[in-house]
């Protein structure tokens, strides 16, 4: 069995304002409105203050995220955003939890990212959860530690129903190869942490891994966009400044589904 389709989006971090993200939407809607139809999810995952403009821009289908948010509904957490907050916007899909950045400079634990995973999927929202191992841990060759503790951790208590669903995708983001002084990692070495992803989750989750995306995020550019979805075990990217605006991202995406398609779509699993 295969995934049925491509995923393919961006995480903006803390750029674009409000009107330059409701400008970068609704020129990718256009841009790429003849996709609506093929097997690919579009993806955007603006900032917080962006996300009302961005809801309101006619998006033909391209799915908006949020880049974070609390497991609890409402209460004294000061700076935080609660899912109640999120859902009444009434235009979110998705909640990236746990990116790099967030565990790195602010210290989130996995235990608080699968309690926001669970709270994400208990308010009707898809969840994607980010792992990757930092430099140090790859230099120990402990990466394959490092990212089942992150995805056992992060699952923690998501029942199969919930997996099979297919309302928890994994992104596999290793944290030296994200952002300007990033390196981008080895196609091979990216193909190996994938497929060992995809042998955990068949672990944790017997028939049901086949409905959980895997990934690939960390300096994809037009250069290496194609041997990454190229790989067996790529079933999407994750791309963050190579498609920041929406020329960039159209073209990227078609070069990916191009080879997405040569290589027989997502899976095996
Ligand atoms: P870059 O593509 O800019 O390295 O960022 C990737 C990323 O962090 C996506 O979440």
């Amino acid at each position: 069995m295969k995934l049925p389709r491509l995923f393919f989006g961006t995480n903006l971090k803390m750029y674009q304002t409000a009107s330059e993200t409701a400008a970068f939407l609704g020129e990718l809607a256009q841009l790429t409105a003849d996709l609506r139809e093929e097997p690919i999810i579009r993806f955007v995952i603006p900032s917080f203050p962006s996300l009302p403009a961005a809801g309101a821009v006619e998006r033909n289908g391209i799915r908006l995220g949020a880049q974070n948010m609390h497991w609890e509904n409402a209460g004294q957490y000061t700076g935080e955003v609660s899912p109640l907050m999120l859902r009444d916007l009434g235009c979110i899909d998705l909640v990236e939890i746990g990116h790099s950045e967030r565990r790195q400079l602010f210290g989130e634990t996995s235990q608080q990212c699968n309690q926001k995973v669970l709270s994400a999927l208990a308010n009707g929202f898809t969840a994607l959860l980010c792992v990757g191992e930092t430099a140090a841990e790859k230099y120990y060759s402990i990466s394959d530690e490092t990212l089942a503790i992150q995805l056992k951790v992060g699952l923690a208590d998501v029942s199969p129903a919930e997996i099979a669903a297919g309302r928890v995708w994994i992104a596999y983001e290793p944290v030296w190869a994200i952002g300007v002084n990033g390196k981008p990692a080895p196609p091979a070495y990216v193909q190996e942490r994938h497929q060992r992803l995809r042998l955990l989750l068949r672990e944790l989750y017997p028939g049901q891994c086949c409905s959980v995306p895997l990934l690939y995020g960390g300096s994809v550019n037009s250069e290496n966009a194609s041997a990454y979805i190229g790989l067996e075990d790529v079933d999407g990217l994750f791309v963050g400044r190579a498609a920041w605006n929406a020329p960039a991202f159209d073209a990227l995406l078609r070069q990916v589904y191009a080879v997405w398609k040569e290589k027989g779509g997502s899976g095996p699993c």
